[in-house]
C-alpha cells in the first residue's frame, strides 16, 4: 500500500469515528462454556422458522417461536454443545452474544470469525473493533451518550464456518431459530442488521445489501434497518458505502436514542 493509499485509509477510518488503530490483544473475558444438553429441537419449531417480514402478511398466524418465559440463558442451555448443524465440526466456542440483555438496539451480524471463535464473544476481531468504533464514534459525533456495552450483539450462526464461508441456507435456518428467540426476548426498539446475511435471515427474500439499506423493513413488528457489514467496509475502500454506512448507523441511533 503506498502511502498516499495509507493516508487515505486513515482518513476514512476517522470519518467513521475510529479514533484509534489497534492490535489485536487476548480478551480478559472468557466465557464459561454453556451447559451440554441433549434435547433436541422440536421440528415444527424448525419448520416455523422463516418469520413474516415486512413485505409478507401471512395469512395465518405464525407460532411463537420463543417458548413463554424465555430467558436469555434458556436458550444459552438449549443451545448447549449443539450439533444440529455441520458448522459444529470446526468450533471452538459457541458465540451466542454479547452486551445488554435488554439492549434498546440489537446489531446481528453474520457468523464468528477465527477472533470471535478462539474467545467465544462476537466481533471482537478486525470487523468487530471497526464496528465497535463506528457505533461508539458515531454516537458521540451524534451527542449520544453510548458505548458497545449498551448494545447487544450476535450473530446468525452461532459457530464459526471454515475459511469464514458464507453460512448455508440449512444452517442459517436452523441456527436462525436461536436468533429469533434472542431478538424475541431482548424485543429491542430496534434492529440493525450487518450485511446480507443477516437481512436475509431476518427479512427473508433474495435481496443484497444496496438495495434494502436506506430505509426501513420490520422483523416481528421490530424496525430493521440493514447497512453493510463492517467486513466489507474494511476490504473495500469504498466512500460511498462508508458514507452510507455511517448514514445508516446515524438514523437508527437517533430513532433509539432520542
Ligand atoms: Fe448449533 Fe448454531 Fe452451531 Fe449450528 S451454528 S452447530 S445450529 S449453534
Ligand atoms: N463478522 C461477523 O459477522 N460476526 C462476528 O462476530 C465477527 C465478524
Amino acid at each position: 500500500m503506498s502511502t498516499d493509499d495509507l493516508r487515505r485509509r486513515i482518513e476514512y477510518f476517522k470519518d467513521l469515528g475510529v479514533k484509534e488503530l489497534y492490535r489485536r490483544e487476548a480478551s480478559p473475558f472468557v466465557p464459561e462454556a454453556p451447559p451440554i444438553v441433549t434435547e433436541t429441537v422440536p421440528e415444527q419449531i424448525s419448520a416455523a422458522l422463516v418469520q413474516p417480514s415486512a413485505s409478507v402478511t401471512p395469512e395465518v398466524e405464525l407460532p411463537s417461536l420463543a417458548p413463554t418465559g424465555d430467558t436469555l440463558l434458556q436458550i444459552g442451555q438449549d443451545i448447549g454443545d449443539c450439533t444440529r448443524c455441520a458448522l459444529h465440526k470446526g468450533r471452538n466456542k459457541i458465540v451466542f452474544g454479547d452486551g445488554n440483555p435488554e439492549a434498546p438496539l440489537v446489531f446481528v451480524g453474520e457468523g464468528p470469525g477465527a477472533d470471535e471463535d478462539a474467545q467465544g464473544i462476537p466481533f471482537v476481531g478486525r470487523a468487530g473493533q471497526l464496528l465497535t468504533q463506528m457505533i461508539e464514534g458515531t454516537a458521540k459525533k451524534e451527542g449520544i451518550p453510548l458505548v458497545r456495552a449498551d448494545v447487544y450483539i450476535c450473530n446468525v450462526v452461532k459457530c464459526r464456518p471454515p475459511e469464514n464461508r458464507t453460512p448455508e441456507p440449512d444452517e442459517m435456518a436452523i441456527c436462525g431459530q436461536f436468533l429469533f428467540r434472542q431478538l424475541q426476548v431482548i424485543r429491542p426498539r430496534a434492529i440493525c442488521a450487518l450485511g446480507s446475511t443477516a437481512a436475509k435471515a431476518l427479512l427473508g427474500g433474495k435481496d443484497g445489501v444496496t438495495k434494502l439499506r436506506g430505509k426501513w423493513h420490520k422483523w416481528n413488528d421490530i424496525p430493521l434497518i440493514v447497512t453493510y457489514h463492517p467486513s466489507y467496509l474494511l476490504r473495500a475502500y469504498n466512500v460511498e458505502a462508508k458514507r452510507e454506512a455511517w448514514e445508516d448507523l446515524k438514523k437508527v441511533l437517533h430513532f433509539v436514542y432520542d
